[in-house]
């Protein structure tokens, strides 16, 4: 496995052999089962893995963990090793944000409501990233987690409208034994907050339980789903969302499927979790 921090390091290897297929996994490190079981996706499917680790400042507000984010270098490169990546980028701030930069790529439209109504800059500092992480790679299919479905759903619409030519994957997310979607700001959580904060799945799990029982009323899923969080003193709930899958709009009632979300502060660890209706399959199209 090769690990560089240079633009020109990656361009060499990627185009060392042009018709070589490429999987991209861009993280922000701190790696987890979840990254992994992307590197994994790629490696099945393409000749080469290439994973990055940049923690991108342009994604987080200043009141935000920016200075606190966990990193753990020698750990994640050991994981990615194991895996079988083949190349890991490892920018730093001075080569992705030189003096002078002044471009930003922003997507409108499904950036304004959940995340992005509660993160107004986060999404134009991933589109910026990501797009500069592609252009970098240039690599034949991309990977990201179904953990965070509104940055697919963004992704997505900044590849078809940019014309990234690149095969867009979206992975399911890994769970712990009780269903905590794994995260790496769960390392944030004490003991007890731990416990309490699966209650985002336990809501998620109740709306889907009512879909799969008939429940087709958008505000009654709402009002369930926030009945649960409501239920747990640790927990104190920022949005919680049945929306249509693909423009992230709140439903009044739901068609033929649904991306139930949420975001609870548990103590001051902001989690966020999603379940699509009636699976991920079929609310990415099989991709
Ligand atoms: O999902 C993440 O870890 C980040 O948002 C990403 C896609 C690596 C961009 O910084």
């Amino acid at each position: 496995m090769n690990v560089t921090n240079t633009i020109e390091a990656v361009r060499a290897m990627r185009w060392q052999n042009p018709t070589a297929t490429w999987g991209l996994v861009p993280t922000m490190g701190y790696l987890h089962e979840g990254h992994i079981s992307l590197v994994r996706r790629a490696r099945a499917e393409n000749d080469f893995v290439a994973a990055t680790i940049y923690v991108n400042p342009a994604q987080f507000a200043p009141t935000e963990d920016l200075s606190s984010y966990p990193r753990d270098l020698a750990r994640d490169l050991a994981l990615l090793q194991d895996a079988g990546a083949d190349l890991v980028f490892t920018p730093d701030n001075a080569l992705m944000y030189p003096a002078g930069f002044q471009t930003f790529v922003t997507v409108e439209g499904v950036t304004a409501v959940l995340e992005g109504a509660a993160r107004p800059t986060h999404f134009r500092g991933v589109t910026t990233i990501v797009a500069k992480l592609f252009n970098i790679v240039q690599p034949t299919r991309a990977y990201f987690g179904q953990k965070d479905f509104q940055q697919t759903v963004v992704t997505r619409r900044m590849i078809a409208d940019l014309n990234f030519n690149l095969e867009f994957i979206v992975c399911p997310t890994v769970r712990e034994a009780d269903g905590l979607a794994l995260s790496s700001r769960n390392t944030y959580l004490t003991p007890p907050q731990r416990a309490a904060a699966t209650v985002l799945s336990r809501a998620l799990a109740q709306g889907i339980v009512l879909l799969n029982a008939g429940e087709r009323d958008g505000d009654a899923l709402r009002q369930a789903m926030t009945a649960v969080i409501a239920a747990e003193p640790l927990a104190r709930l920022d949005y919680l969302s049945a929306a249509d899958p693909l423009t992230l709009a709140e439903l009044a009632q739901v068609g033929e499927m649904a991306l139930l979300s949420t975001a609870v502060f548990v103590g001051k660890t902001r989690l966020i979790d999603n379940m699509p209706w009636p699976s991920l399959t079929a609310v990415t199209g099989g991709q």
